[in-house]
Formats: structure tokens, C-alpha cells, sequence
């Protein structure tokens, strides 16, 4: 974990920050109150300067906090949105305001930029549930099948498997494949909820979110009972019992883009509860109900380290060259394309 220190004389709530920073305050005034912005604003103040100075993009995912997605992030998104933005970027130095899974899949998209991860403990428990030796051993009991490895992994799984995938594609890859049966980990949950509806037997893996497993049914139907006509949209990896009474399953950005198309007057977004401030400071007009999950890993991010991650360009993410270029390879056949056999 990095120890922060940020240099308190050079984070004043001075005339000139508030000034710099009032139209970011305007985004967030909705979710953040006025008497925390002279905390957050010099932060973003300087961390907006560095950027600049620097040649630095910070990629930001949707369970950031409001000061970090709304106020610092240049590009934000789901897990999809943000690989795919990794290989658009001409900046030097890329930031993930995310967890470490993620910087690896910015670092192997951009292998000659420096990646930076805020704080190197921003794990994720479903990462943490498989290893690679996991995965030669599942290869070994179902030769030739092919492997689909959600984003949420190590390199290390990553190059021992043929095609990745995130919440936002799983069934576009799966079906794409063009094959009776695949296995696909590590998340139990999501396997099977891509299992409903996609053509191909799913041999799945015992990983599990610590986030979204804690949602039961039961937590629905109170939901409902207590903020009648409540639109429930769920992350898929919630139990398939808790897809069963949502009114829609999908990826982070997929809730973003109902919320967005819908407009439903009350809604609760079942997933990591910084996600609904973020959406809400978009929506003020929308009432949003917060059953609040917070992913620990994601809330290791905040403004203080990113900061200190500009400044002092670390903690930089290495990934073995040998791995690399392994797990690279399942990474792009994600968002170019890829079948069996091609
Ligand atoms: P998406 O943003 O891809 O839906 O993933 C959710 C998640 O849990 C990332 O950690
Ligand atoms: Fe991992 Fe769940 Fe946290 Fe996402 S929310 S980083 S899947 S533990």
C-alpha cells in the first residue's frame, strides 16, 4: 500500500482554486456537500495541473467517487469502455482510478507508457479467486475447449486463456465463438447469468464478487415494498436469483445507458453505491435509492493518492514481458474479434 502525504501548503482553498474549480463544483453539488469542496477542490486543482504538465490521462471507473469520476477522470466508464479508451490514448503517463486488474489491461494494451495505479492493495476479490495454475489444470479436464476469462484477472490468467470478456460483451463473446461448450471464470455468478441466454454449455469457476454476492431477493422485495413503482437494475454479477426479480441485468455502462434512455422517476442501481452518486449528479431531476455496497479495492482510490501517483509517477505497473504478450493476445481477440480455429 503507498503511505500519502500530500504538501499541505500547496492545498489551499485559495480564490484562485475556487475560481479554477467552480465549474467542476457545479457537476457534483447534487452529492457533495459545500462545506467538503474546500477539502477536495485543491486536490483536483493541482491533480487537473499535473495532467496537463505531464501529458497524463486518468481513466476513471464508474465506482469512483464523485470528486474523482466527475472532477479528475478525463475518460470514465465500465471495464469495457475503459480497455477500449486505453488504446486510443496519445497521452505519456495513463492514471487508473481503478482497481489493479484494470491498469494491467491498460499496461498491456499501451506496453511503452508508464501506468500508474494510485495504490498497489486496490485488489478484487474475484481476481484473487483464480490463478494460473487453475487454469492449465481446468484446460487439462476439458481439452480443447475454449477458455473465456472475465477482465477481472491477473495477466497471469489472462495468457492462459484464449479470449477475454467483460459484463458489457459476455454474451456477444460467448456466442460468438461458434462452439457447443466454453468455460468461463472466474465469476460463478456472471457464468451462469450468461448461461440463460447465450447458445453454449458454460463450465464455470467458483469466483465471486464481494460487492454484488451480498445482494439476496430478499433485499429486492424490500427494496420494492419500501419505494413502490422502484426500477431495479442489477450488475450480472449478482446471484441469478437476484437477476430473476430485477427489471434489468447489465454492466455498469449498461445501467448508465438505461437510466439515461428510460428516465425511470425512482431507481436503484444494484451494484457499488458510488456508481448512483455518480449517475445521480447527471440526473438530478431522478430519485435515487442507495442500498449501499462499497467495494473496498475500488475505495483504496482517492483524490490524495492519485495525486501523489502524479507527482512522484508511481506506482508504475510492470507485467513480465513472457505473460505479457500472452495475456495481451486474449485481451485484443476481446475487442477485435476472434474464433476458434481463426
Ligand atoms: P463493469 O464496470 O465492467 O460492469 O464491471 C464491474 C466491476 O465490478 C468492475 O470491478
Ligand atoms: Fe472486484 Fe467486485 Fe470490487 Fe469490482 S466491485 S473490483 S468485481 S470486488
Amino acid at each position: 500500500m503507498n503511505v500519502v502525504t500530500p504538501a499541505k501548503a500547496d492545498l489551499r482553498f485559495t480564490t484562485d482554486v475556487k475560481r479554477n474549480t467552480a465549474h467542476l463544483y457545479d457537476k457534483v453539488k447534487k452529492v457533495i456537500p459545500e462545506v467538503e469542496w474546500p477539502v477536495y477542490a485543491p486536490l483536483i486543482d493541482r491533480i487537473n495541473q499535473l495532467k496537463k504538465q505531464k501529458n497524463a490521462v486518468i481513466l476513471g471507473h464508474n465506482y469512483m467517487t464523485p470528486e474523482i469520476f466527475h472532477c479528475v477522470a478525463d475518460i470514465t466508464g465500465d471495464s469495457l469502455a475503459l480497455a477500449r479508451s486505453a488504446t486510443k490514448t496519445d497521452a505519456d503517463i495513463i492514471v487508473m482510478a481503478g482497481v489493479h486488474f484494470m491498469a494491467e489491461t491498460a499496461k498491456l494494451l499501451n506496453p511503452s507508457k508508464k501506468v500508474l495505479i494510485p495504490d498497489t492493495g486496490a485488489g478484487c476479490t474475484l481476481a484473487e479467486s483464480v490463478t494460473a495454475e487453475d487454469v492449465r489444470k481446468l484446460k487439462e479436464q476439458y481439452p480443447g475447449v475454449p477458455v473465456v476469462t472475465y477482465v477481472n484477472t491477473s495477466a497471469e490468467v489472462k495468457a492462459e486463456s484464449d479470449i477475454c470478456c467483460t459484463s458489457g460483451n459476455a454474451v456477444e463473446i460467448v456466442n460468438g465463438l461458434g462452439v457447443p461448450r466454453v468455460i468461463m471464470l472466474p465469476d460463478e455468478y456472471l457464468a451462469l447469468n450468461t448461461a440463460k441466454v447465450v447458445k453454449p454449455e458454460i463450465i464455470t469457476w467458483k469466483g465471486r464478487c464481494v460487492v454484488h454476492e451480498q445482494f439476496s431477493p430478499a433485499d429486492i422485495q424490500n427494496l420494492r415494498a419500501t419505494n413502490p413503482g422502484v426500477v431495479v437494475l442489477a450488475h450480472p454479477e449478482c446471484s441469478p436469483e437476484v437477476i430473476a426479480v430485477s427489471d434489468y441485468a447489465g454492466s455498469t455502462a449498461g445501467m448508465i445507458d438505461y437510466v439515461a434512455k428510460h428516465r425511470p422517476p425512482k431507481v436503484v442501481l444494484v451494484t457499488e453505491c458510488s456508481m448512483s452518486d455518480n449517475v445521480a449528479a447527471d440526473f438530478p431531476e431522478l430519485d435515487f435509492v442507495k442500498p449501499c455496497n462499497l467495494c473496498p479495492f475500488m475505495k483504496k482510490i482517492e483524490l490524495a493518492n492519485i495525486l501523489h501517483a502524479l507527482e512522484a509517477e508511481e506506482t508504475e505497473v510492470h507485467i513480465d514481458p513472457a505473460i505479457a504478450v500472452k495475456a495481451r493476445v486474449s485481451v485484443e481477440r476481446m475487442l477485435n474479434g476472434w474464433k476458434p480455429g481463426a
